[in-house]
C-alpha cells in the first residue's frame, strides 16, 4: 500500500487547478443508464471511485471510453445486466446510485446492499422507501435490493432525513416515471444541482433543484447530452485549510467559490485572507490561525466532508474550538491519529473540543477514511519534522494527484510506492 512522506514546515505558494467534483461525477456517470444515446461528460476527475463506477457500468453493459483529456464518453445502448454485484458495491457505497436509473429504464434492478462503513451505519432505507412510493415492488434477498416496476409512477416523497445520494437516486428514477414526482426534504447540495442540470440537458423536466422541494415531470425517454462536472468544493476547501495551516499565498483555478460559502466564512474567521471571483480563489495566510467552532450540517451549512480538515487546522490554532458532527455518527476516526501528532482533542459523543497547540510533531499515522486522510496530510504539512501517512488508498479514492498538486505549491511531500 502506498504511503505519503511529508516533511512539515514549508509554506504553500503558487497556483493549482481544482478538479471536477467526485460526488457530482459519480451520479452523473450513473445517469448514462437512463438513455441509449451517448453522454459526453467533461471534467471527470481521475480517481479510484470514478474507476470503480466505470467498472460497474461496464459490467452492466455500458460502453465507456476515457478520452485523452478528462472527458468520459458513455453509451448504454446494450445493457445486458441489471445487477450491481457485491464485490463492486462493497468497495464503494455510491454504487447504490445505479438502482434508480436501472429501475426507471429497465423496470428491474438487483443492487447489493453496501454493508458496513467506517464513518457510520449509512443505511439506504430512504432510497428504498422513495422507490416504493414511486410504485416499485422491492424485496431484500440474499443481501441484494431486488426492485421491479413496469413503469414507475410519480408520487410525493418526503424522506425522513436529508440524503444526498437518496435525493439523486429518486430524481434519476422520477425522470422516466409516469406523471409528477415531488421530492420534499430534498438535499440542496451543489452536486445534486449539477446532476439535475445534466438530466435537464438530457430532456428531463425538473424544477426546484437547489431547494428542498424538487418537482419532476416524468418523460417517456431521455436523449444524449454533453456536460461538464462542477468543481470539487471539498478538494478546494482542503487546499485552503492546508494553506491556512502552513501559511503562504495560493490561487485556485477552475474553482466554484459560489458553492463554498460556509467553508470560506469559517476560514476567514480563522484568519485566512480570501478573495474570490467567478471561478478562482486567492488565499493568503501570514499568521497563526484562530480557533473556529462549527457544526456540520447539510448544504448550505458546513459540510461534514470538511470537518476533519478544519479540525486539523484547529489543532494548531490560537484558542479552543468546539466542533459538533451532526451527519455521521462515527466521523472522528482522525482524532486518535491527530493526537499521536500532539493534538489535544476531547471527544464526547458528537462533540469534539480542540485545544490549539503551538505546533504538532510529525509521526507515522494511518488514514482511516477519505477526509480523515486529508486531515492527516494537512497536519503533516504544518507539523515539525517528518510525517508518514499510511494507507493512502483512501485518499486516492477522492483526491486527484493530491501530492503532485501540493508539491507544485512547494510542499515537501512524496509518494512512497508499495513494493507489492
Ligand atoms: N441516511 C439514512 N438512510 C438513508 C440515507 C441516509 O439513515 O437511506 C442517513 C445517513 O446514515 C447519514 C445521513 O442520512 O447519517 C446523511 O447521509 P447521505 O445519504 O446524505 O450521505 P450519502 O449520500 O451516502 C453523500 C456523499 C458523502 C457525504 C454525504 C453527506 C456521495 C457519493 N457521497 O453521501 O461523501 O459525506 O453525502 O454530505 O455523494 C465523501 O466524499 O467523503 C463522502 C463521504
Amino acid at each position: 500500500m502506498d504511503k505519503l512522506h511529508i516533511t512539515g514546515g514549508a509554506r504553500l505558494n503558487g497556483e493549482i487547478r481544482v478538479s471536477g467534483a467526485k460526488n457530482a461525477a459519480l451520479p452523473i456517470l450513473c445517469a448514462s443508464l437512463l438513455t441509449a444515446d451517448a453522454l459526453a461528460v467533461g471534467n471527470v476527475p481521475a480517481l479510484n471511485d470514478v474507476d470503480t463506477t466505470l467498472r460497474l457500468l461496464e459490467r452492466l453493459g455500458v460502453r465507456a471510453r476515457r478520452a485523452a483529456d478528462d472527458t468520459v464518453e458513455l453509451r448504454a445502448n446494450q445493457v445486458a445486466s441489471v445487477e450491481a454485484p457485491y464485490d463492486l458495491v462493497k468497495t464503494m457505497r455510491a454504487s447504490i446510485l445505479v438502482l434508480g436509473p436501472l429501475l426507471a429504464r429497465f423496470g428491474e434492478a438487483h443492487v447489493s446492499l453496501p454493508g458496513g462503513c467506517a464513518i457510520g451505519q449509512r443505511p439506504v432505507d430512504q432510497h428504498i422507501k422513495g422507490l416504493a412510493a414511486l410504485g416499485a415492488e422491492i424485496r431484500i434477498e440474499h443481501g441484494y435490493v431486488v426492485a421491479r416496476a413496469k413503469r414507475l409512477k410519480g408520487a410525493s416523497v418526503r424522506t425522513d432525513m436529508i440524503t444526498v445520494t437518496g435525493t439523486e437516486n429518486l430524481m434519476m428514477a422520477a425522470v422516466l416515471a409516469d406523471g409528477r414526482t415531488v421530492l420534499q426534504n430534498a438535499a440542496r447540495e451543489p452536486e445534486v444541482v449539477d446532476l439535475a442540470e445534466l438530466l435537464i440537458k438530457m430532456g428531463a423536466h425538473i424544477e426546484g433543484h437547489g431547494t428542498d422541494h424538487i418537482a419532476i415531470d416524468g418523460v417517456e425517454r431521455l436523449h444524449g447530452a454533453t456536460h461538464r462536472v462542477v468543481a470539487d468544493r471539498i478538494e478546494a476547501g482542503t487546499f485552503l485549510c492546508a494553506v491556512a495551516a502552513t501559511g503562504g499565498d495560493i490561487v485556485l483555478r477552475d474553482a466554484a467559490p459560489a458553492t463554498m460559502g460556509a467553508t470560506l466564512d469559517k476560514l476567514r474567521e480563522a484568519g485566512l485572507a480570501v478573495d474570490a471571483g467567478g471561478d478562482w480563489i486567492h488565499a493568503t495566510m501570514n499568521r497563526r490561525p484562530s480557533a473556529v467552532g462549527f457544526r456540520t450540517l447539510e448544504y448550505p451549512g458546513f459540510a461534514t466532508d470538511m470537518q476533519a480538515q478544519l479540525m486539523a487546522l484547529n489543532t494548531i490554532a490560537d484558542g479552543t474550538s468546539v466542533i459538533v458532527e451532526t451527519i455521521f455518527e462515527n466521523r472522528y476516526m482522525h482524532v486518535q491519529e491527530l493526537s499521536r501528532m500532539g493534538a489535544q482533542i476531547d471527544i464526547d459523543g458528537h462533540t469534539a473540543v480542540v485545544t490549539g497547540m503551538p505546533a504538532l510533531s510529525g509521526a507515522r499515522v494511518m488514514a482511516t477514511d477519505l477526509r480523515a486522510s486529508a486531515s492527516l496530510v494537512i497536519a503533516g504539512l504544518a507539523a515539525r519534522g517528518e510525517t508518514t501517512v499510511e494507507r493512502i488508498y483512501h485518499l486516492d479514492r477522492g483526491y486527484e494527484r493530491m501530492e503532485a498538486k501540493l508539491h507544485s505549491l512547494g510542499a515537501r511531500i512524496e509518494r512512497i510506492k508499495s513494493k507489492a
